[in-house]
């Protein structure tokens, strides 16, 4: 089983994107989009009107590029799973958090991720499972029910919220899938300004979830990288900026990652045209940790 992995495609700066051909070509059994797969133009949005319209045209200029939307149509066409969850650039903007507004506006942007992507679900929460050949395949809401820092550092609920949390460990209780991975968009060691590790109570939870359990590991996204970690003791693997330029030098980005599942272990791959932000290595299920 083949999973690819992406986040961070920004199509206002590059279109068309070169990385989902190269995606396509692996023949994926399934894609996982990271999130900030789209960019607001303003991070300043209060009106969910506004906000609808300008997460639907992002949305559909995303989807009309070529690459991208042939990709989909293949996947989709072979009965393939999208699992797609947004970060802060498709949702209200450069760090923000849903739980810190008024909620009209944080429907406003999950319903516009609902139209984008029709994730399969029977509420309006957009966190789910899906089980993919021998993966459990976890995506978490790390937007919608987060608050600023400074408003839960402290709390063992943070990011994800009480009842979503409840929901993840229920689900990682009950899997009894040979390999789990639990994705978010935002990192679960410390980058950045918006990682888990931040939230130590919350990091400390996710941690004592994942890290006896065999076969299990972290994916995210939003670090404009590709990386890998396992300094708490659970393997994270990070890819981003599958479509991006680099800050100061604007030089493109299409990074991604492939994750082929046997019986033995993961094919770890992570694409980039930047030689410092290539992997290519094996997880054994026998020795559980990064070579
Ligand atoms: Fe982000």
């Amino acid at each position: 089983m083949k999973l690819a992995m992406a986040s961070c495609a920004k199509i206002q700066d590059i279109d068309p994107q070169p990385a989902w051909p190269l995606i396509h070509a692996e023949r994926p059994d399934a894609l996982l989009l990271l999130g900030d797969n789209i960019y607001l133009d303003r991070n300043d949005h209060h009106d969910p009107f506004e906000l609808t319209q300008a997460l639907d045209a992002l949305y559909e200029r995303q989807f009309a590029e070529p690459g991208f939307s042939a990709l989909l149509q293949d996947l989709r066409g072979r009965g393939a799973p999208v699992m797609a969850i947004y970060d802060d650039h498709d949702f209200l903007g450069d760090n923000r958090y849903g739980a810190d507004g008024p909620q009209a506006l944080r429907d406003a942007a999950r319903d516009a991720f609902i139209r984008a992507f029709r994730p399969t679900q029977t509420d309006d929460e957009v966190y789910r499972i899906e089980r993919i050949g021998p993966l459990d395949l976890i995506v978490v809401d790390a937007r919608y029910h987060r608050r600023s820092l400074a408003g839960s550092r402290d709390d063992p609920d943070a990011i994800l919220g009480a009842p979503q949390w409840a929901w993840l460990e229920g689900q990682v209780a009950k899997s009894n899938a040979p390999y789990l991975a639990v994705a978010s968009s935002s990192t679960f060691h410390a980058f950045g300004d918006e990682s888990w590790e931040l939230c130590r109570p919350a990091f400390d939870r996710r941690v004592t979830l994942l890290r006896d359990r065999p076969g299990a590991r972290v994916l995210s996204g939003d670090a404009h990288r590709n990386a890998v970690y396992d300094d708490s003791g659970v393997i994270e693997i990070v890819s981003s900026a599958v479509a991006r330029r680099s800050l100061v030098f604007k030089v493109l980005r299409s990074n991604y990652g492939i994750l082929s599942f046997d019986d033995e272990g993961l094919r770890v791959q992570l694409h980039s045209l930047k030689v410092s932000s290539r992997f290519d290595f094996r997880i054994e299920r026998s020795h559980w940790t990064l070579p």
